[in-house]
């Protein structure tokens, strides 16, 4: 009996086993344009997009020579944006850590603890809202938000321009983004905010793939392709080029009324819907953006795929709780998945396959 690759089922055929290679197959389908790809299982009523290529700079040399680039890329560096002159927008967002910061949650001013796990900042530039809770539209109003807080930077925004206008060397890098010296909050957080725009994952042998070169991918990791698109169900939410839908889910992970609880989008709208819905994060480079989860509670893939499979945390009320408006209620587009230890493995194969290795990232010289 001939097997080529991967797993292999056996068909009883004439008294004799005919093995079916099944990964040669699944290349076969997905070794094409991803129109053509088979049709992904995605429950009635979930608006989605085929995985594919991310936007890409076809001139990023040109775009990271510009001065608001420049300009924004120093500003994220300094650590005179904080109150203490201690931290900058890098110290939790360090692109050695892939623009996070490795830690459950953030650790800001004063050494004090933050309530989230600290985002990677990986193609921010294509989300439509901020935050794990979706409270901010833009990167140029996020910005003043962790300049603010006390558990972050500490620094009172409007004396930020004034504070900076006394570092001589800011001037001629203000002219030359802005075309005069003046330094107010405005541009600081506009430079910020074009800068990182052009924070951006690399190609990922996932995206080779997609643009041709099918060897790029193992059978196994082909495997775990298919499996998201389908029977694992992750396509209906991680789904587009960034593998999020930018919408909210609660995934059961609130903590309802525990030491953990976070009530996510609920603090935003106040809908008691929303109770535990946390923005669906983007799976780009997921492999290097460790601890996982709004809370940060997760360091194993394993254990997260194991708790997908069981259709994750369903807390049921106690009676008491039943009366309860804002009694959280896990997504129904969660359900117990027929996924096996093999497959389960294709999936981890698979989330390798959309990481790719670290950009260095040089540090500006900050201006005197
Ligand atoms: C003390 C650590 C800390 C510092 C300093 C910090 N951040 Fe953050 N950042 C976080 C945390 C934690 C979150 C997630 C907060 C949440 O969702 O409630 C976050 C979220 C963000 C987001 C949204 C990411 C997303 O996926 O929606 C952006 C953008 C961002 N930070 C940019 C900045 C900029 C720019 C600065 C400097 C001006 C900065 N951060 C300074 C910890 C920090
Ligand atoms: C119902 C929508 C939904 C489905 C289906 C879904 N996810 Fe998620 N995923 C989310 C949301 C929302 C979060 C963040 C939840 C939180 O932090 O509370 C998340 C978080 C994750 C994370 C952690 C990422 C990070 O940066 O912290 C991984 C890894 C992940 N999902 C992988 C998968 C895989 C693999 C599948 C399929 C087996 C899947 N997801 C199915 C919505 C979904």
């Amino acid at each position: 009996m001939l097997v080529m690759s991967g797993v292999a089922f056996t068909n009883k055929f004439d008294g004799k086993s005919m093995v079916i290679v099944l990964n040669d197959s699944l290349r076969i389908l997905y070794a094409q344009d991803p129109k053509n790809w088979p049709a992904p299982w995605v429950d009635a009523g979930v608006n989605w997009e085929e995985l594919g290529l991310l936007p890409r700079d076809s001139n990023l040399a040109k775009t990271l020579a510009n001065p608001k680039v420049i300009l924004g890329k120093t500003l994220f560096f300094d650590p005179r944006l904080s109150g203490s002159n201690q931290i900058s927008c890098a110290t939790c967002h360090e692109p050695d850590l892939s623009w996070g910061d490795g830690r459950t949650l953030s650790i800001g001013h004063d050494h004090l603890p933050g309530t989230r796990n600290t985002n990677s900042l990986l193609n921010i530039g294509l989300f439509k809202e901020l935050f794990w809770d979706g409270r901010s539209k833009s990167l140029e109003d996020q910005a003043i938000n962790p300049i603010a807080t006390l558990h972050e930077m500490n620094q009172e925004p409007p004396a930020l321009g004034y504070k900076l206008s006394k570092i001589e060397g800011y001037k001629p890098l203000f002219e030359a983004a802005y075309g005069d010296e003046r330094i107010n909050l405005d541009r600081i957080v506009d430079a910020l905010a074009t800068f990182q725009r052009t924070i951006r994952s690399r190609k990922s042998r996932f995206d080779e793939f997609i643009e041709g070169r099918y060897t790029r991918m193992t059978d196994l990791e082909i495997e775990g392709l298919h499996l998201f698109r389908t029977k694992a169900r992750c396509i209906n939410c991680h789904n587009g080029p960034l593998m999020s839908d930018q919408k909210y889910h609660n995934l059961g992970l609130t903590y309802y009324g525990r030491k953990y609880e976070d009530l996510g989008r609920y603090l935003v709208t106040e809908d008691p819907e929303d109770v535990g819905k946390f923005r669906t994060p983007s799976l780009r480079d997921v492999m290097r953006t460790r601890p996982w989860m709004h809370n940060g509670l997760f360091d194993e893939i394993e254990g997260i795929l194991n708790m997908y499979i069981a259709g994750m945390p369903q807390p049921r009320p106690t009676e008491a709780q039943k009366s309860d408006p804002l009694f959280p209620k896990t997504d129904t587009l969660l359900k117990p998945l027929d996924i096996n230890q093999h497959e389960k493995k294709a999936l981890m194969a698979f989330l390798e396959a959309i990481t790719t290795s670290p950009t260095r990232v040089e540090r500006p010289i900050l201006p005197k």
